[in-house]
């Protein structure tokens, strides 16, 4: 049985079909990637999995029951927990404070220890709107971290990173797998980073799942390569 199994699930806002009897499985321990072009529907699937939206068709389910009528803080409690593709943090707090709202009772490591883990020691008493990017970014993945989850879901981490932050990237996302015991989803338009860490790749195009497998097989696919090559094109089609 797959850990998360999204299953012909469809959301629509107002004439834009966003999602569209999309099915995925991620299996316990994996990490799977998410590709498509922008406005593909990445960023409101996860907002369909961690509760924010509701699919107007379909079921999500998460170690074999829905999550369908679970509210969001009750999901990150049940053990999916994300970070957000546009950072958010609370600027004003310190890290080891924004790192500290992630936590519940669920949540068993110190955040000590996952400030070491995220090589954030350093800062822990800084005000996080004052660090360079790609550090809140690390506190964001800290604060997601902290609630103890068993999936998680990262929206383009990788974005805003120069290219030595993006290789340190793709070894800390399999590290955290191996040593949080995690399954991740990853959403990421860094082609690279996607091909070299995921198990198995989901390709989604104007809504609909276009192309899955393992990412070499996804890279070579036809289908994949010209969704890319079209997607110069203006705005997401309506319906
Ligand atoms: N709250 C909303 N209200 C109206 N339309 C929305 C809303 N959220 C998303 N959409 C539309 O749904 C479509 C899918 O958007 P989404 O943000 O999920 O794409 P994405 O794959 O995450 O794109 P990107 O790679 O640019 O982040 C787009 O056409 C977008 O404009
Ligand atoms: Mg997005």
């Amino acid at each position: 049985m797959a850990l998360l199994s999204v299953e012909h699930v469809t959301k629509r806002f107002g004439g834009v079909v966003a999602v569209e009897d999309v099915s995925l499985g991620v299996e316990s321990g994996q990490i799977a990637g998410l590709i498509g072009p922008n406005g593909a529907g990445k960023t409101t699937l996860f907002n369909l999995i961690t509760g924010l939206y509701r699919p107007d068709s379909g079921e999500i389910a998460f170690e074999g029951e829905t999550l369908l009528r679970t509210p969001p803080h009750r999901i990150v409690r049940r053990g999916v927990a994300r970070t957000f593709q546009n950072v958010e943090l609370f600027p004003t707090m310190t890290v080891l404070e924004n790192v500290l709202v992630g936590r519940h009772s669920r949540g068993e490591r110190p955040a000590s220890e996952l400030l070491g883990e995220l090589g954030l020691d350093a800062v822990a008493q800084r005000r996080t709107g004052s660090l360079p990017f790609g550090t809140m970014k690390r506190v964001e993945l800290a604060r997601a971290l902290a609630s103890g989850p068993r999936l998680l879901l990262l929206d383009e981490p990788a974005g805003g990173l120069g290219h030595e932050e993006v290789d340190e990237l793709g070894a800390l996302i399999s590290r955290i797998r191996s040593s949080f015991d995690l399954t991740v989803l990853l959403v990421e338009h860094h082609m690279n980073l996607v091909m070299g860490v995921a198990d198995r790749v989901h390709v989604l195009d104007f809504g609909r799942k276009i192309a899955e497998g393992p990412p070499a097989e996804v890279q070579r696919n036809p289908v994949v390569i010209e969704a890319y090559l079209g997607s110069e094109r203006p705005q997401h089609a309506t319906a």
